[in-house]
């Protein structure tokens, strides 16, 4: 296999189809924060691609509207999340505080993450939290949870590219692919999840 692209089994949604559901999200999160000078957090890594598009959709852009970001990574061995989830940032209370957050993630899984996001932007005093998310993945929650704004609902499959990773590969590509098995066989995950499974690599 010579590039990422041989090592996908299949196209799950292409440039044009996120492009398009991009821009539909940015809409109607302009019209639900006008007037609220919201704070777009995205949680890095695997968000970064979906924020990008997504910040420059979201028109007309409300007035006070700014950014930032926050870490987040699940860790432990193996390959599901140990439900321990590592949170990271230089974001100060103050710059939360009685602000309207509209979190910004790639994909809702066990939402184990998310989860944990919001409780701490809540303990810093956010006047509301909402999540957009590209990905809901929600054949595998673990807590009942539901985001405000979804790009797509997602089958339980192995889905990189478009800022998911697998093993920190496979972010750059513009299209999200389902991974060919034979790109994970050897580390005998057997039918688990490439993201959201604590695999994050870099903790
Ligand atoms: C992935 C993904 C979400 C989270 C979803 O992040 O980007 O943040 O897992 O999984 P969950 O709903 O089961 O918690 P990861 O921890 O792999 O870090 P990354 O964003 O740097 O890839
Ligand atoms: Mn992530
Ligand atoms: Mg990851």
């Amino acid at each position: 296999r010579q590039t990422y692209h041989d090592d996908m089994a299949k196209t799950l949604y292409t440039e044009a189809d996120i492009s398009k559901r991009v821009v539909e999200l940015g809409r109607q999160i302009a019209q639900d924060y006008e007037g609220k000078a919201p704070l777009v957090l995205g949680v890095l890594k695997g968000s970064f691609m979906f924020f990008s598009d997504l910040v420059r959709a979201v028109e007309p852009c409300p007035r006070g509207l700014t950014m930032d970001f926050i870490r987040a990574s699940s860790y432990g061995s193996g390959t599901e999340s140990s439900g321990d989830v590592k949170l990271k940032t230089d974001l100060k209370r103050e710059k939360v505080e009685g602000r309207h957050v509209l979190l910004v993630e790639d994909i809702v899984d066990t939402a184990l993450t998310i989860t944990t996001v919001i409780r701490h932007l809540q303990e810093c005093g956010a006047a509301s939290v909402a999540v957009a998310t590209l990905l809901d993945k929600h054949e595998r929650r673990r807590l009942p949870y539901r985001p405000e704004y979804v790009g797509f609902v997602c089958p339980n499959e192995f889905v990189v590219g478009y800022g998911l990773d697998f093993d920190e590969e496979y972010r750059s590509l513009p299209y999200i692919g389902v991974l060919k098995p034979e790109c994970y066989a050897h580390l005998g995950l057997d039918g688990a999840e490439p993201d959201g499974s604590g695999d994050s690599g870099d903790e």
